[in-house]
């Protein structure tokens, strides 16, 4: 049975995009094909070179397109606010925001210069901070979506609120990397449960790519041949997202998937084990979260006051 193609992907003319880590593997392919649909795409490297360099290359593939690459590191809460005030200054809405960047179990600690451990750092708490910005332009554009990357490795997370750095714990990779992206998925939950509070029409999504072959995901040793053998290609991994951010069918916390697991069409698929569905781990995590960042997004009363301030 064939599934959903890349090709169904609604026009998008009019749309504004924003792509974290757009320079290369999942998220450069995503900001394309947002392009080629005709969405004017903000992409984001950590080098403001690799940055512009990406969107050219999409202006070369895509003529007459509007991309954009702006520098943005994820464990900088400087330059995430510098990110959104120069988005803030160039657009008045955004319809898409997916929040794709990631690093992806680090063989050893790492931390950030703020101390946090550089999974939970990067993938979590960075895009929180990313939306948290953003709101006022998401809330401004009806029906707007915000797509966060998970991994099928949210089964391996658990939450340790004590021990989120590993200073307590022997470092592990899997398990780390694990947390961050089940705290992916919790970010989503609260955040739509917030949206709808708020009576907004913005959805909160998230997606997987199962396994997938891009350029700096391929480990070494046993694991990393298999995962070469077993991996699909960017064009088959980046479905889902794309998929999520644009199915005019998509609805509130969609969680998108490849069909068998690790490989496959995209289709809608859901969280299977508990800690991922736990409303209310999920509103502990984004008080937890609110208290490390420093950044508290306002209480959920109506889209009018639900914009981000700094706490
Ligand atoms: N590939 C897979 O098999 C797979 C499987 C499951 C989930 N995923 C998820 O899919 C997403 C994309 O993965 P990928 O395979 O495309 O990864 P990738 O090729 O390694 O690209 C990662 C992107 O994240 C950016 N990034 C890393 N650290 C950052 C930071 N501190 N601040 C801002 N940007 C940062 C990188 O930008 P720089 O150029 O600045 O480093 C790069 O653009 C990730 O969220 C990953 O967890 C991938």
């Amino acid at each position: 049975m064939s599934g959903w193609k890349l090709r169904e992907m609604p026009d998008l003319g009019g749309r504004t995009a924003v792509v974290t880590g757009g320079n290369t593997g999942l998220g450069h392919r995503s900001a394309l094909e947002l392009a080629r649909k005709g969405a004017r795409v903000f992409l984001t490297s950590r080098s403001g070179a690799r940055g512009r360099a990406a969107a050219a290359a999409i202006a070369s593939d895509v003529p007459g397109t509007s991309v954009e690459g702006i520098e943005l590191d994820l464990t900088d809460p400087a330059s995430i606010e510098r990110f959104a005030e120069r988005v803030a200054s160039r657009a008045d809405r955004l319809d898409i925001l997916l929040n794709n960047a990631g690093v992806v179990s680090l063989a050893f600690l790492q931390r950030t210069p703020a101390g946090h451990e550089m999974h939970m750092a990067t993938n979590h708490f960075g895009h929180f901070l990313v939306t948290g910005h953003l709101l006022p332009l998401l809330l401004a554009t009806a029906g707007a979506r915000v797509c966060t990357v998970t991994s099928g490795g949210y089964r391996y997370g658990t939450l340790d609120f004590d021990d989120l750095d590993w200073r307590k714990r022997p470092y592990h990779p899997v398990k780390a990397y694990g947390a961050s992206k089940l705290a992916n998925l919790l970010f989503t939950r609260e955040l739509q449960r917030r949206f709808d509070s708020a009576g907004a029409s913005a959805l909160a999504l998230s997606a997987h790519p199962g396994l997938t072959r891009t350029e700096r995901q391929q480990s070494s040793g046993m694991g990393g041949m298999l995962s070469r053998l077993l991996a699909s290609s960017v064009d088959v991994g980046v479905a889902p997202q794309l998929r999520a951010v644009t199915d005019p069918a998509a609805g509130k916390m969609g969680f998108y998937g490849p069909r068998f697991g690790i490989y496959g069409s995209a289709r809608r698929t859901s969280p299977v084990s508990g800690p991922a569905t736990s409303d209310a781990l999920a509103q502990l995590l984004w008080r937890f979260t609110e208290e490390t960042t420093g950044f508290r997004y306002p209480p959920p009363v109506d889209s009018s006051t639900f914009g981000a301030s700094a706490g």
